[in-house]
């Protein structure tokens, strides 16, 4: 399977951590799933190498052996080469790293790996090999990397002080930044000159992300407004200054949604197909929600939160409101995990709430698809979002989203104020800054625009319709790649 590129095409490999449909605990694995099919179609060629966990290997069809590494952080490894689920993958076998079931990051027994140093730096080595010819057959013109997973990719190809591919690092998320001890740095086959504030030095340790951020070609987020908040202290996580510095190379393209997976119209997890012109349809899809998840319908609206339950997302900002939502008549549909104590309260409110409050813990796909179907809005109080996808798959499913005025929040979601609705351009509501108070405040915006009903069906009609899909964005990816590729001289 391992062929040149057709002429006019651009051979690119990316590389991270997750990718649906066979591993995900967050939008990274959505973003990296759904880029290689969007940018086909810009004539970008797209491999995608990913670690191989026990879920890879078992989904990986047309599997051929590439090459193999006698010793890699600590063990054999084999780089195979295959297809799953309509990506092309390159796969690093390396069952002493990777052979391990359950969360791609971290022990059963709670607690992050703790070689995770290795894990990852072994899959930016292989990146490295890749980018520098490795494999005759195939050669990319450049290396996006993803998040502090891939952060060493970028490196290791500067490092290596030839002729290289260009490079790209992209940020899903700034708060995860992938630090380790500077005593690692020879086993990271990472040259003491490189440990200084220019390189992967990172406050006396090793930084991942850092390394990448110092050493792309060019740095993208994912949406504008947080390619603009990581540049400020408040928002930059130790990293400002750095990012500050590379501005220049530093772009926010916001994430799409795969409209293959999510489309309302034929999406196998409903009970009813809809779209913004059967929008009457999406009533079973309510009532069978409420069913399942024992809520009584007559209750409303009914809110959402599909979510890691993480400081980030500001769920304990809604803890606090849910007085307030329930005092406005209001009812909670939750599908989250994560922190055990927001668990707990949260079950604890559900058990008060019979009917008002549901809540389900732990990861489920397609109960996911239901609830954006089959609630009347969602809520995502986050104190940063870098984009965002739960909004995004709100807007295409008539859920109207009620949004913290953050990163790409901000950028996807247009107030519903006078102005907006008037002008008929608005899709949801907008708060700031993430508060209880602002929180509450929107939830009484919410409710009062739900008691008007054609307003309401307004907003999800158009959030409805709106172009959410890849192709633009992809395109942006394009351009950034084309500028780029070639190769790179030291
Ligand atoms: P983040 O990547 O920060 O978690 P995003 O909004 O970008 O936030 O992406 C979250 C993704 O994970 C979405 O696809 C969302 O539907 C999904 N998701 C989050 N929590 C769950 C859950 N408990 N069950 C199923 N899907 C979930
Ligand atoms: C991260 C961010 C989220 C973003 C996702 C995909 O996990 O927290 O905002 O949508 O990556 O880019």
């Amino acid at each position: 399977m391992v062929r040149r590129a057709v002429s006019g095409t651009l051979p690119v490999l990316q590389l991270a951590s997750e990718a649906v449909p066979l591993v995900k605990t967050g939008g990274l694995a959505d973003v990296v799933g759904a880029l290689p099919a969007a940018l086909a179609e810009h004539g970008i060629a797209m491999r995608t190498l990913l670690p191989g966990y026990p879920a890879v290997l078992a989904g990986l069809a047309e599997r051929q052996e590439l090459s193999a590494w006698p010793e890699l952080m600590g063990g054999p490894a084999r780089l195979l080469a295959g297809r799953a689920a309509g990506l092309e993958l390159f796969v690093l076998d390396a069952p002493h790293l990777f052979d391990r079931a359950g969360d791609p990051y971290r022990a059963p027994s709670g607690g992050d790996w703790p070689d995770n140093a290795e894990r990852f730096a072994a899959l930016g080595w292989a990146a490295r090999e890749i980018g520098l010819g490795a494999l005759e057959a195939w050669r990319p013109a450049l290396v996006h990397a993803h998040d502090w997973q891939a952060g060493l990719a970028p490196a290791y190809l500067a490092l290596a002080g030839g002729p290289r591919p260009g490079t790209v690092l992209t940020i899903h998320n700034l708060a995860f930044q992938g630090q380790f001890p500077a005593s690692l740095l020879a086993k990271l086959r990472l040259p003491a000159e490189s440990f200084t504030i220019d390189g992967v030095e990172y406050y006396g340790a090793i930084g991942f992300l850092k390394a990448g951020i110092a050493y792309a070609d060019r740095i993208t987020t994912v949406s504008p407004t947080y390619a603009r908040e990581i540049r400020t202290p408040a928002l930059g996580m130790g990293l400002d200054g750095l990012l500050r510095h590379r501005a220049d190379r530093l772009v926010g393209i916001v994430n799409g949604i795969d409209e293959r997976l999510w489309d309302p119209g034929r999406d196998p997890h409903l009970p009813q197909p809809f779209d913004a012109d059967r929008l009457e349809l999406r009533a079973v899809c309510r009532r069978a929600l409420c069913d399942e998840l024992g809520l009584d319908p007559a209750t409303a609206p009914l809110f959402c939160v599909v979510t890691r339950l993480t400081w980030q997302k500001g769920m304990d900002l809604l803890l606090e409101a849910l007085p307030r939502l329930l005092g406005l008549g209001g009812a909670l549909a939750m599908l989250a995990a994560g922190d055990p104590p927001l668990e707990a309260a949260f079950a604890e409110a559900a058990r008060g709430h019979p009917g008002r409050i549901a809540v389900r813990f732990g990861y489920d796909e397609g109960l996911a698809h239901r609830i954006f179907a089959g609630t009347d809005a969602i809520l995502v109080p986050s104190r940063f979002e870098p984009c965002g996808l739960t909004q995004l798959y709100a807007l295409r499913y008539g859920a109207v989203p009620v949004v913290a005025r953050v990163g790409g929040l901000a950028d996807t979601v247009i107030d519903a104020n006078d102005a907006a609705l008037a002008d008929g351009v608005a899709t949801g509501i907008l708060f700031g800054p993430p508060s209880v108070e602002a929180l509450v405040d929107a939830l009484e915006r919410a409710v009062e625009l739900f008691g008007k009903p054609e307003a309401w069906s307004g907003l999800q009609r158009r959030g409805m319709s709106r172009r959410l899909g890849w192709s633009n964005r992809a395109a942006a990816y394009a351009a950034l790649y084309r500028a780029l590729a070639g190769p790179q001289t030291p």
